[in-house]
């Protein structure tokens, strides 16, 4: 049976900065997909991570369903009256259009989805991050779809041997949808080339050689090309189908112990490591540290099974340990050098104004001329 998963994340406002939405506007978005899901969407699941909500359904629709979209669009719209009524912070922060115009893409919410033949078994993991953006799965889809050393698979399964497709996007660019199909393991420097600028490019989907399926979708949405200036950052979400001609579900999480640092720390604007926590955990420490959970599941028919918490384990205790000292450790050079993202990165406009006004006081001197 073909069948569609679609994730769409939105933060709408939350309590106390940042950090969690309220359960009354949980509740709104659930109510309200609860209420006008019939005839749209076979089944269902909310959850939040950090200060935004995630729907994830599955459906016949296919992807950049009308339909679709306008549930989640209509149910984000709804839950942020809530937000306004309690008076949330940044009530409506990621609708940042007024109309619904077709599909959410280019509206503000994150979106990732893919139409499957659904397998005997289908089991996959949904991802949400939060005080990130998209290039923060560059790296662990790399290791997890690429490296033998972290994915075992490519050496001990043969339908794995052929490798995979990476769908790369430029998202510097806006005009269109930039995209680059390069293979692995040919094209593996070419990938890395391209996947280690985490600002500029990033993995949209990954395709099995051996079957030509698709295996990853993932959002690739970045705000402040929307709404050209800084609105909250692009805090993505990721589907990735496990096992059979796939990475097992270890191999896909394995890359997260590593805590790598990406962009996105307090106001967007700062370095952090990435720390795997349980779903609908909150956001702390200098507005993160960055944040990703995974819910896995099986989907059947359409139907989903409940989620299992992919990082509540005691593996994943004695990683955030970890990943907690590489934080402190990052925050101890406070804006210096690369602690703070680069100039080009900068989610607010403060720095550009104080260079406007330095300008006139700087003053040129002649090389040879004394101090
Ligand atoms: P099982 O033998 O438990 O199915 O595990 C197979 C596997 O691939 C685990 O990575
Ligand atoms: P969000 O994008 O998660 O709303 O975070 C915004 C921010 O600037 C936190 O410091
Ligand atoms: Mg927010
Ligand atoms: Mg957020």
């Amino acid at each position: 049976m073909k069948v569609t998963i679609t994730g769409i994340k939105a933060d709408i406002g939350s309590v106390g900065g940042h950090i969690k939405p309220s359960t009354r506007v949980l509740e709104a978005v659930k109510n309200y997909v609860e209420q006008h899901h019939k005839g749209v969407l076979i089944d269902f699941r909310i959850s939040y991570t950090g200060d935004d909500i995630s729907i994830l359904c599955t459906h016949t629709q296919g992807i950049c369903s009308e339909k679709v979209h306008k549930l989640a669009w209509d149910a984000f719209k709804a839950a942020t009256e809530v937000a306004k009524d309690q008076g949330l912070y940044g009530a409506g922060q990621d609708l940042l259009k007024d109309a619904f115009a077709g599909n959410v893409r280019g509206l503000g919410p994150a979106v990732a989805e893919m139409e499957i033949e659904e397998r005997p078994s289908e089991p996959f993991l949904f991802f949400a991050a939060d005080k990130t953006d998209p290039g923060a799965y560059n790296l662990p889809l790399y290791l997890a779809f690429a490296d033998p050393m972290y994915c075992s698979g490519l050496l001990l399964s043969p339908s794995m041997f052929k490798g995979f497709t990476f769908r790369i996007m430029d998202v510097a660019y806006t005009e269109a949808d930039r995209i680059i199909d390069l293979n692995a393991p040919e094209d593996l420097y070419d990938i890395a080339a391209l996947l280690r600028d985490t600002e500029r490019f990033v993995v949209e989907a990954i395709f099995s050689r051996e079957t030509g399926e698709q295996v990853v979708a993932a959002s690739t949405t970045r705000l402040r090309n929307i709404a050209g200036k800084y609105t909250g950052k692009d805090d993505p979400i990721m589907i990735v189908r496990v096992q059979g001609n796939f990475p097992a579900t270890g191999e896909v999480l394995a890359p997260f112990h590593l805590g790598h640092y990406v962009a996105g720390f307090m106001r967007g604007s700062h370095v952090g490591p990435l720390m795997p926590v349980t779903q609908n955990s909150t956001i702390s420490f200098f507005d993160g540290p960055p944040i990703v959970s995974c819910a896995a599941y099986c989907v059947h028919e359409g139907r989903l099974t409940s989620p299992v918490d992919a990082f509540d384990h005691p593996f994943w205790e004695y990683v955030r340990h970890e990943v907690a000292k590489k934080a402190i450790e990052i925050r101890r050079q406070g804006f210096f050098g690369s602690a703070m993202l680069p100039y080009s990165e900068l989610e607010y406009g403060g720095l550009v104004k104080k260079l406007e006004i330095l300008e006139p006081r700087f003053v040129n001197r002649a090389h040879t001329q004394e101090v």
